[in-house]
């Protein structure tokens, strides 16, 4: 039987046993999805230890993304472009290490507005955490020819400027709300709108009516700032879809079968989160 598991500290709320659970499941794999709380300092033997421990990998969350990362023995480009990696396999005892939250962000960008691409207009990343710099990958592998990062702790927006070059370029916090107006896709990465820390506040009342505004704070799952872009008849992305679609490449890769983000799982969890509401 082929096992995986997810690990963070803390990881109660973890919703990846939910996920990789029901595609177990639903496709008849004789396989286990578990989660361990790791502390920081026990991750690195953690990982290490996957393969006697049975293991044929894992995801990994806060805060051991980028230990796990530094622990990988090879990375691919999302890992690099990130500095981070949550979601880990083995090959021939070497430890291979992703980031699918590029993958699991444009995936559900695209599934929900296939015509997202504007070519004219920059797009905007509020925030320059580690979701931040994922997106912003996703944004330059598809080609735009833009990215405006706006982050409240600049010298943060301008290192993730740094590391990804020209393309990238810093807008100042107290400025964000005019580069929005400017904007083809808004992004919020930060972890204002999540239940108990404020709401990100944006006025869209003279906002492009091509304007696509994405959220990936997932509780509440209409943020305040959806339900303002949507009050305003723009176009918006949910946060749950990234969530679920960057699970896809690890239970790939653990159990042998691609699995499919359905109508299904996402009802699953959304009556979940709505029950610890
Ligand atoms: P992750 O790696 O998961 O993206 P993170 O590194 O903790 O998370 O990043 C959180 C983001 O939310 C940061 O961009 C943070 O801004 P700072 O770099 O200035 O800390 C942003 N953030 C959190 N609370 C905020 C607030 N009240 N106002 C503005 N930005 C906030």
């Amino acid at each position: 039987m082929r096992k995986a598991c997810v690990i963070g500290w803390p990881i109660e709320h973890s919703r990846s046993p939910m996920i990789h659970g029901y595609w177990l499941k639903s496709l008849g794999i004789e396989g286990s999805y578990e989660k361990h709380a790791v502390r920081p300092q026990d991750a690195h033997a953690f990982l290490r230890g996957l393969g006697n421990a049975g293991y044929a990998g894992c995801n990994v969350t806060v805060p051991l993304k980028e230990i796990a990362f530094d622990v990988a023995d090879e990375k691919d480009a999302s890992a690099i472009a990130v500095s981070a990696a949550n979601t880990i396999w083995l090959d021939n005892g070497r430890i291979c290490a992703a980031n699918t939250d590029t993958y699991g962000f444009m995936t559900h960008l695209t599934t929900t507005i296939p015509d997202w691409h504007r070519r004219d207009r920059p797009v905007l990343v509020l925030g320059a955490g580690g979701a931040a710099r994922a997106i912003v990958h996703g944004f330059l592998e598809a080609g735009v020819g833009e990215v405006r990062v706006s982050n409240r702790t600049k010298a943060r927006a301008q290192s993730l400027c740094e590391h990804f070059g020209a393309s990238v370029k810093v807008i100042d916090w107290d400025h964000h709300s005019q580069a929005a107006r400017e904007a083809s896709v808004i992004v919020n990465t930060t972890t204002i709108g999540m239940k108990g820390q404020g709401s990100l506040e944006m006025d869209f009342t003279n906002a492009d009516e091509q304007t696509i505004v994405a959220d990936i704070v997932y509780v509440p799952l209409e943020t305040a700032l959806l339900s303002s872009a949507r009050a305003h008849g723009l176009r918006t992305v949910d946060g749950l879809g990234m969530l679920l679609h960057q699970a896809v490449p690890g239970f790939e890769k653990w159990f042998g079968v691609r699995p499919q983000v359905t109508g299904e799982l996402r009802a699953l969890i959304v009556a979940d989160l709505e029950a610890s509401a």
